[in-house]
């Protein structure tokens, strides 16, 4: 298990564009493999490649019903309207209330360059919506309604 550092707030890298992938190379592959190790590892729903200091438009996510790995992710189609809070690896400890779609559906590809197609609802469209902004240098924070709050983990692992 190969975990990679995961850069916090302020760090430049988080705030510019990540570029396409081409093509899938075993280093690539390496970096997905190490996200799914760095998200679990920090109990995370979701990383976006810039949280490990890669701009690169990847992203890993699993709210619970598995790993999903998505390679130059596009939002098709969304809907509806979820409040609620959210957070991010990038700032540990936080949580905000944060308006997103309660339907996104992505268009991706895979670790093998194959055409993925992901519906999501809830927590999954919150996550897709989360992440991918990760990949235009975009971090929730600036969309939170009043305040940041810390958050106990314990706590909320309990909720859920
Ligand atoms: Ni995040």
């Amino acid at each position: 298990m190969a975990l990679r550092t995961i850069r916090l707030e302020g760090d430049p890298v988080l705030y510019k564009t990540s570029r396409p992938v081409k093509e899938m190379t075993p280093r690539l592959r390496e970096l997905i493999v190490d996200m799914l190790d760095t998200m679990y590892e920090a109990s995370g729903v979701g990383l976006a490649a810039p949280q490990v200091g890669i701009l690169k438009r990847i992203v890993t996510i699993d709210v619970g019903d598995g790993p999903i790995v998505l390679v130059n992710p596009e939002i098709v189609e969304s809907s509806g309207e979820q409040v609620g809070d959210e957070g991010c690896l990038s700032v540990p400890g936080m949580a905000g209330q944060v308006t997103r779609p309660n339907y996104v559906k992505v268009k991706a590809l895979d670790i093998h360059m194959d055409e993925v197609e992901y519906e999501g609802e809830g927590l999954l469209a919150r996550a897709f919506c989360h992440e991918l902004d990760h990949l235009e240098g975009k971090m929730y924070t600036d969309l939170v309604e009043g305040e940041l709050h810390q958050v106990n983990y314990d706590e909320e692992e309990e909720e859920e």
